[in-house]
C-alpha cells in the first residue's frame, strides 16, 4: 500500500512566492512516510510564485504546478487542482502558512480508516481550535459570514468558512459540475452542492498569523460571497449575472433621470438634446459598472478594448431600447387600459435583450 499515491495537497496561490519553499519543507516534514504530491494552482502571480514552485518541482517530482493565465478565483483554482490528481484523497490548504499542515496525517488516517466518511474539515471553532490573533473587526465579519451561511447549509458545521479540509477525490470530482466556483468559499460550495449530505468530522486547528505577503480577502471577495449565497438560494430562478445586470440597469435609470433634469431643467437645453445626452451618460455608466461587477471575470481592459466594448454596448442597448418601446407600444395598442403592464413588459424584454446580446457580443470571448 505504502508505495501507492495517497494524497494530493492542493495549494491555491496568488503572490505567495516567499511562502512556497517553506510550505513544501513543512509538508515534507509533516507527511514523512506517506505518499503525497503537492499541486500549486497559481493564477499567474506577478511575483513569480509559479516559477518558484517549478524550481522545487525540478528537484522533487512531488511538487507540481498548474499555472492559469487570465483567471483569478480561489474557488476555481481549488477545483482545478482537485481534478488534476490520481490520488484517492485530496486536501486544500492555503499557501501562506496560515493553516496547520501538521494536521494532515491525522486527517488522512481518519479518512482511510472510516470508509463512510467523505470529508475532514479543519475547524477554528471546535474545542482546541482558534482564530489566532484576529482583530475584533475580522472576528465580527467572520461570524456574520458564518451566520449567513446557515441559510444555505443544512449541516451542523462549526466552520463552513474554512479553507482547510481533506476530501475523498471521487466525492469532490462528482460535485464539480454543480459548483458555482465563485469567490473564496470552496468548502461551503461543495457542502451545499452535494446531492446527499456529506459525512464529515471536524478537527481543531489554530489559524496562524501571516508573516509573508498579504491577504487577498477584500471587499470584492466579500461581495462575491454574497453573490455565491444568492446563487445557491435563487440562482436557479434568476441567474446571478442577470440579477446584477438588471440591478445596475435600475441604477442607470436613476442616472438617466438625474442627467436629464440637470441638462433640461438646469441648463435649459431642448428636451431632445437632454434625452440624448442622458441616454449616453446612462449607457456609459452601465457599461463601466457591468464591466467592473457583472463581468468582472471577463473584464475588458485597455483603452482599445474599452472603446470597442463601449461602442458595441451602446449599439446593443439602442436596439434594446427600440425593442422596449416597440413592444410596449404594441401591447398598449392591444389593451390600452393596461398601460403600466405594457411598459413593464417592454422594459423586461429590453433588459433580456440587452443582457443576452451584451454577454455575447460585448463580454463574450
Ligand atoms: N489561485 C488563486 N487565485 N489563489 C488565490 C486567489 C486567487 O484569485 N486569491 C487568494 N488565493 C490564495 C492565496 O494566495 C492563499 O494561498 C489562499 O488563497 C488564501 O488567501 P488569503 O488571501 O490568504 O485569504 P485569507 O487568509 O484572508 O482567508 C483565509 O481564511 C478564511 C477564513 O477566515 C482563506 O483560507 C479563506 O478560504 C478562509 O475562508
Ligand atoms: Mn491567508
Amino acid at each position: 500500500m505504502a508505495d501507492l499515491l495517497e494524497l494530493a495537497v492542493v495549494i491555491p496561490t496568488f503572490n505567495e512566492r516567499a511562502n512556497v519553499p517553506v510550505l513544501i519543507a513543512r509538508l515534507t516534514q509533516a507527511l514523512a512516510g506517506r505518499r503525497w504530491e503537492a499541486i500549486f494552482v497559481d493564477d499567474d502571480s506577478p511575483d513569480g510564485t509559479a516559477e518558484a514552485a517549478r524550481e522545487l518541482g525540478r528537484v522533487d517530482a512531488r511538487v507540481r504546478v498548474i499555472q492559469r493565465i487570465g483567471r483569478r478565483s480561489l474557488s476555481s483554482a481549488c477545483i482545478e487542482g482537485m481534478c488534476a490528481t490520481a490520488a484517492p484523497f485530496v486536501a486544500v490548504i492555503d499557501g501562506d502558512l496560515q493553516h496547520d499542515e501538521t494536521l494532515l496525517p491525522a486527517m488522512l488516517d481518519r479518512l482511510q480508516r472510516d470508509e463512510a466518511l467523505d470529508l475532514v474539515v479543519g475547524s477554528r471553532f471546535v474545542a482546541g481550535g482558534g482564530t489566532g490573533e484576529w482583530d475584533r473587526d475580522r472576528v465580527a465579519k467572520s461570524a456574520l459570514a458564518t451566520r449567513l451561511s446557515r441559510r444555505v447549509l443544512k449541516a451542523d458545521l462549526s466552520d463552513p468558512m474554512s479553507g482547510f479540509f481533506m476530501i475523498r477525490s471521487t466525492v469532490a470530482r462528482a460535485v464539480v459540475p454543480e459548483l458555482s466556483a465563485i469567490g473564496f468559499k470552496i468548502l461551503l460550495d461543495i457542502m451545499t452542492a452535494a446531492p446527499r449530505p456529506l459525512a464529515f468530522v471536524e478537527m481543531p486547528y489554530t489559524f496562524r498569523v501571516r508573516t509573508e505577503g498579504e491577504s487577498k480577502l477584500d471587499h470584492v471577495v466579500a461581495m462575491e460571497y454574497l453573490i455565491a449565497l444568492y446563487d445557491r438560494m435563487f440562482g436557479r430562478f434568476v441567474p446571478v449575472r442577470f440579477a446584477m445586470f438588471s440591478a445596475i440597469g435600475v441604477l442607470g435609470v436613476g442616472v438617466h433621470m438625474a442627467t436629464l433634469s440637470l441638462v433640461f431643467l438646469g441648463a435649459g437645453a431642448s428636451f431632445l438634446l437632454a434625452q440624448i445626452l442622458a441616454t449616453v451618460v446612462a449607457m456609459t455608466f452601465n457599461f463601466f459598472l457591468n464591466n467592473a461587477l457583472t463581468y468582472r471575470d471577463r473584464r475588458l481592459k485597455g483603452v482599445r478594448a474599452l472603446v470597442d466594448g463601449w461602442v458595441s454596448f451602446c449599439v446593443v442597448c439602442s436596439v434594446g431600447a427600440v425593442a422596449n418601446v416597440g413592444v410596449a407600444a404594441f401591447l398598449h395598442d392591444v389593451r390600452s387600459s393596461e398601460w403600466a403592464a405594457s411598459a413593464l413588459v417592454g422594459v423586461l424584454i429590453g433588459a433580456v435583450w440587452n443582457y443576452a446580446l451584451s454577454s455575447r457580443f460585448v463580454w463574450g470571448r
